[in-house]
């Protein structure tokens, strides 16, 4: 082989917010949860991450850039994902170009990575889900690994446990699984995107800044310390899980929204409970919890589900568009432009809901 040759693939994937949120691991190396989760995938067009995978044998080393600085790749997180994609490469072949790269090559060749989020990092949106869950699907691509979406599911798994359902569109369940190898602790899907397309979805980025307590310490730390963690793992997400799947076959909004709020104070409760108690929300974040309570409840039926992962930022849920529309007349009432409590939100689902919200 000539040493001259690179060979690129890029691809890009959306991130996915938990509606029954994934905290605490019983397996650490392997990224094996304690409990179920069930998740919506993110519109691509706002909310993903874009990774470009080379490989040339040229590179003396894989190297990895994110949002253009260099990181690096020792951590044991980003070796997994590697060693188990290339255990799984296959032959590649560029005719036009008379590249040829076995099965075996792989074993030797290097790869350099190149990532960006069109979103905030390490903030609360699930940058690690879209991350890993893109780094995976864009190296299987490039090596020719002939894994099915749920096979490279348990794979970006062993990345952030939440990238794993980044892989699918609609909605999607991460089965925490029973094997001690964890290889049916993977992801599927529980309806597509067409499913329940009246939902629109708003985020309020209430700070983009970097959270103090990443998710991983975060929940290492619950799991050593909360004992509510234990008694919602065993006793209440197994029952929402069941509940949630029907509410979503459904498309029953009312079931949908409280168990998405539930679910989303709960694991808020189960980080307070942990020593010392970790707080991801904010004063701001508390207040759009009220003001879509009252609103709730004022209307008789809910309008609106609010969710917050590992940080302040809320990702608001509406039922149709008129409740999208409403929605952000009262975010741009409460939270005024140019005010300290200023929201930069991102609209999801449907770009006209101003204009056509009857
Ligand atoms: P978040 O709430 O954004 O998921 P986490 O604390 O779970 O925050 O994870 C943030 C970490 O995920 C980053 O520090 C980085 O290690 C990893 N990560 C974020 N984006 C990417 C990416 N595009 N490719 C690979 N790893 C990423
Ligand atoms: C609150 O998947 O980021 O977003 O597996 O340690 O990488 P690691 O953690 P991560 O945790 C996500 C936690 C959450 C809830 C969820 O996405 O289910
Ligand atoms: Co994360």
């Amino acid at each position: 082989m000539a040493d001259s040759w690179v060979i690129m693939v890029t691809a890009q994937t959306p991130t996915n917010i938990a509606v029954i949120k994934y905290w605490g691991k019983r397996d650490e190396k392997l990224i094996l949860p304690v409990n179920d989760s069930i998740s919506v995938t993110l519109d691509p067009a706002h909310l993903c991450t874009t990774t470009t995978v080379a490989v040339s044998p040229s590179f003396a080393q894989d190297r990895m850039w994110l949002n253009g600085k260099e990181i690096s790749l020792s951590g044991g997180r980003y070796q997994n994902c590697l060693r188990e994609i290339r255990a799984r490469a296959c032959d590649v072949e560029d005719k036009e170009r008379g590249i040829k790269i076995s099965k075996k090559d792989w074993e030797k060749l290097h790869v350099h990575i190149a990532s960006y989020n069109n979103f905030p990092t390490a903030a609360g949106l699930a940058s690690s889900a879209a991350g890993f869950a893109c780094l995976v699907f864009a190296l299987a691509k490039l090596m020719n690994a002939k894994e099915d979406n749920s096979e490279l599911s348990a794979i970006a798994r062993q990345g952030s446990g939440s990238a794993c359902r980044s892989l699918f569109g609609g909605f999607v369940k991460w089965k925490m699984g029973k094997v001690e190898d964890g290889s049916d602790s993977l992801a599927v899907q529980v309806v597509d995107e067409k499913h329940w397309d009246d939902l629109v979805i708003i985020i309020a980025v209430v700070s983009s800044r970097q959270k103090e307590t990443s998710s991983t310490t975060g929940m290492r730390e619950t799991v050593e310390t909360s004992l509510l963690l234990q008694h919602r793992a065993k006793e209440i997400v197994p029952k929402r899980i069941v509940q949630m799947e029907e509410s979503i076959k459904n498309r029953n909004f009312a079931s949908f929204a409280h168990l998405t709020c539930a679910d989303s104070n709960q694991f808020h409760a189960v980080c307070m409970d942990t020593c010392p108690p970790i707080f991801y929300m904010n004063d701001t974040s508390h207040r759009i919890i009220s003001c879509v309570e009252k609103w709730n409840r004022s209307v008789g039926t809910p309008q609106v589900a609010y969710t917050f992962d590992a940080g302040p930022n809320a990702v608001l849920i509406a039922h149709n568009r008129k409740a999208a529309a409403q929605l952000l007349q009262k975010l741009l009432f409460y939270f005024p432009p140019n005010s300290d409590t200023e929201l930069n939100s991102y609209v999801l689902g449907d770009k006209s809901i101003l204009k056509d919200a009857g």
